[in-house]
């Protein structure tokens, strides 16, 4: 850490105590008050408007419009810090804070020498990770599910071509080298694959890993195809596929990994140059024990949990596992469904994916939820309005010395 002042937004939820809050924070020169306010809406304002270094939220209990903050912020400044003081956290609440974003939370009353202590672990911990992939690039999303055939190839496609409807540029990698089949999901015609790339002369830049990338006429989504032979896999390494992502990253506005199953070298590394990663389970205890195993390996590699989602695929199968099954099974509820529809298979088979062929499906509709949880609705949708209530207009401290 430089020493500086962290730059600090603290944003109180209506009905939080201001002195609590006040009294909770370091008051030697750790923190700089870039301003109090009151109310999700007028600190999204200034958030826009500051530089800061750090949002600290302030809430009494469970709070709908603490979560849209936070979720907010995480999608528009994914670097920005939120620390989270609660005085009271009703049950879920503390899961529903780290799963909108939060780095942390803490619980009031408490000392400002600890506040501190944990503000600055947290900003120190972002700083560190900011300088190990570039902030400037683009979301690259891991599409896994340790066990085969649970949709990650059918969630791609879909995510894929949901985000390109939403006027992102996106580009898919087919993870799956020996068995790759996204290709086929979308109708793309596999002219040039990954292996044609990996086998080309000359060294890989952007220009040449654009003449690679098969177009899907439909939605403009860009696929770097799997090989067409399992044994044409062997050329493709771990540093290509790191090189490939890397500068993929820059080119288009989402990058989305569509992982072969298990935890094979090359997904861990796709997992490494990831910003976020979706685990996908479908409703069968081997396959839900298996998405808990790979939340827990990547709770290991120390990935950032609110980068992760669980998203549960053919979600209203009936055959008798409840909502708590699942969370006493995989360690959290799912924070996406996906429900089972015969129109996906027959979407595979048509090679044109469902959110094109059957757009007001339920299942397409879930694909468009999910896709705006990365490109997002406008954030004014997501930041609900203030009570009626008039707020106090904004304020912004003088710089503490
Ligand atoms: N929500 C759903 N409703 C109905 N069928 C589905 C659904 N999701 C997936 N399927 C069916 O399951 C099949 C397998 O899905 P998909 O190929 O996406 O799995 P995968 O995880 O990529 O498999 P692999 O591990 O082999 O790569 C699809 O071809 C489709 O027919
Ligand atoms: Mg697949």
């Amino acid at each position: 850490m430089d020493g500086s002042p962290i730059k600090t937004l603290v944003s109180l939820d209506n009905g939080t105590d201001e002195m609590a809050v006040r009294a909770a924070l370091p008051q030697d020169n750790t923190i700089q008050l870039v301003g109090l306010l009151r109310g999700a809406k007028e600190s999204w304002a200034t958030l826009q408007e500051s530089p800061t270094d750090l949002l600290v939220v302030a809430c009494t209990g469970y709070s709908e419009r603490v979560l849209s903050l936070i979720g907010a912020t995480a999608r528009e400044h994914p670097t920005l810090p939120v620390v989270v003081l609660v005085q009271s956290s009703p049950d879920g609440f503390l899961t529903r804070l780290f799963e909108a974003g939060a780095d942390d939370v803490i619980r009031l009353p408490e000392s400002p020498e600890r506040v501190r202590f944990m503000i600055q672990k947290v900003v120190a911990r972002r700083r560190a990770s900011a300088t190990g992939s570039d902030a400037s690039q683009s979301p690259l999303i891991c599409v896994l599910g340790p066990k085969g055939g649970v949709g990650k190839t059918v969630t791609t496609a879909n995510l894929a071509v949901a985000l390109a409807q939403a006027g992102k540029r996106v580009a898919i990698v087919d993870l799956d080298v020996q068995f790759g089949d996204l290709a086929l999901c979308l109708g793309v015609r596999p002219d040039t694959t990954i292996h044609d790339l990996a086998t080309s002369p000359g060294s890989l830049d952007a220009e040449k890993l654009e003449a690679y990338l098969m177009t899907h006429e439909e939605s403009g989504v860009r696929v770097l195809v799997a090989p067409t032979r399992p044994d044409q896999a062997s050329g493709i390494t771990v540093e290509f596929l790191r090189e490939i992502y890397a500068i993929l990253r820059t080119t288009h506005d989402f990058v989305l990994v569509d992982g072969a199953p298990g935890f094979t070298p090359d997904v861990i590394a796709a997992i490494d140059s990831s910003s976020h990663s979706l685990i996908l389970s479908m409703l069968d205890t081997l396959s839900l024990k298996n998405a808990r195993l790979g939340l827990e390996t990547l709770e290991l590699m120390g990935y950032d949990p609110g980068a992760v989602k669980f998203v549960l695929n053919r979600a209203n199968s009936r055959v008798g596992i409840s909502d708590e099954d699942i969370a006493a099974i995989v360690g959290r509820p799912a924070d996406f469904r996906i429900p089972s529809d015969v129109e996906i298979t027959r979407s595979v088979n048509e090679g044109r994916p469902i959110v094109l062929s059957r757009p007001k499906s339920d299942a397409a509709q879930a694909f468009v939820k999910l896709a705006q949880q990365f490109a997002g609705p406008t954030v004014e949708d997501e930041v609900p309005h203030e009570e009626t209530v008039p707020q106090p207009r904004r304020r912004l401290l003088p710089r503490r010395t």
